[in-house]
């Protein structure tokens, strides 16, 4: 798909991967409008973006939603397509995560994680869609993530809702190819953002052992490759040589990293028992 002069709508655009995503497209000549909650964080970053979309007289819009709330997301969309024409391309970045111990995590993060990544990309896709469908025209990128691909230690809260997120797009896929609708799931790895500074503090121990030495990707880095997949219409986005494989043999692989995970885990529970003079199991 060409970018230039294209209206891209993208939640979760005030920040990271979603921030850097509006940059990328903005340099290529699309006119982009951004969603979040909060407003100060919105104007900010319009005030990155709007000196670099002088070139093609693009436009740079906020509007303020909770993407949990789909009579928000609903208006906000609708507002931003009067302010800049139809939506051609919509990118669901908004999202949390919140890992932790499974028998230590709070019933409402199960929830809250389920609401804002889930429910929050589904409304928005459901805000675009009769629009593209009557226009025979537009392309959708959902941001999932690796944990969407393979369940990992620590994260039975947020990777069930991008396991949905998956679910959601693979049957779409097929429902919106008739109409000239192109559908598109990103999946990155770690990435370097305010939301991996946040997750951090709650990650357990045997999580951070499962992520090895592997060092963040950059959210440049990630936008580029989801700039990439839409101009190439790709159905599955990642940045990374890993995250590639893991698509590619998700069905093959996962045995072989689950038996790595596995060995991680009985390390650092073997460490921990050492270091605090008890057995774990008990
Ligand atoms: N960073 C990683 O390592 C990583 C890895 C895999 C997948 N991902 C996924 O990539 C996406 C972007 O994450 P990021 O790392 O770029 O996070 P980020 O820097 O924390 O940005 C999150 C964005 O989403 C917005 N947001 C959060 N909750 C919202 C809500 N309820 N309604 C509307 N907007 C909301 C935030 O703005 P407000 O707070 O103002 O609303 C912000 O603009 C997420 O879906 C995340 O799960 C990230």
């Amino acid at each position: 798909m060409r970018l230039v002069n294209r209206h891209v709508i993208i939640t979760g655009g005030s920040s990271g991967i979603g921030l850097a995503t509006a940059r990328q497209l903005v340099i290529r000549g699309a006119s982009v409008s951004l969603i979040a909650r909060n407003r100060a964080g919105l104007a900010e970053a319009a005030e990155l973006l709007r000196p670099l979309a002088r070139k093609h007289g693009q436009r740079v819009e906020i509007a303020t939603a909770d993407v949990t709330r789909q009579s928000d997301i609903q208006q906000a969309i609708g507002d931003l397509i009067n302010r800049s024409g139809p939506c051609d391309v919509l990118i669901t970045s908004a999202g949390a995560s919140h890992p932790g111990y499974f028998e230590h995590l709070d019933d409402a993060i199960f929830r809250e994680m389920m609401e804002v990544n889930y429910f929050g990309t589904l409304y928005a896709i459901r805000a675009v869609v009769p629009q593209m469908i009557a226009r025979r025209l537009g392309a959708v990128v959902a941001i999932s993530s690796v944990a969407g691909l393979i369940g990992v230690f620590g994260y039975t809260a947020y990777a069930p809702a991008k396991f949905a997120v998956r679910g959601l797009m693979e049957s779409l896929r097929q429902e919106m190819k008739p109409y000239n609708i192109t559908l598109s799931i990103a999946y990155p790895p770690d990435t370097d953002t305010p939301q991996l500074a946040y997750e951090r503090q709650f990650k357990p121990q045997e999580a951070t052992r499962i992520s090895g030495t592997i060092k963040p990707i950059s959210a440049e880095q990630m936008a580029r490759s989801i700039v990439r997949g839409i101009i190439k219409r790709r159905f599955a986005i990642t940045a990374d040589t890993q995250s590639a494989m893991l698509v590619r043999l998700s069905g093959v692989v996962a045995p072989v990293l689950n038996h790595m995970f596995d060995r991680s885990v009985r390390q650092v529970r073997r460490e921990r028992e050492i270091s605090e003079g008890h057995s774990l199991s008990s």
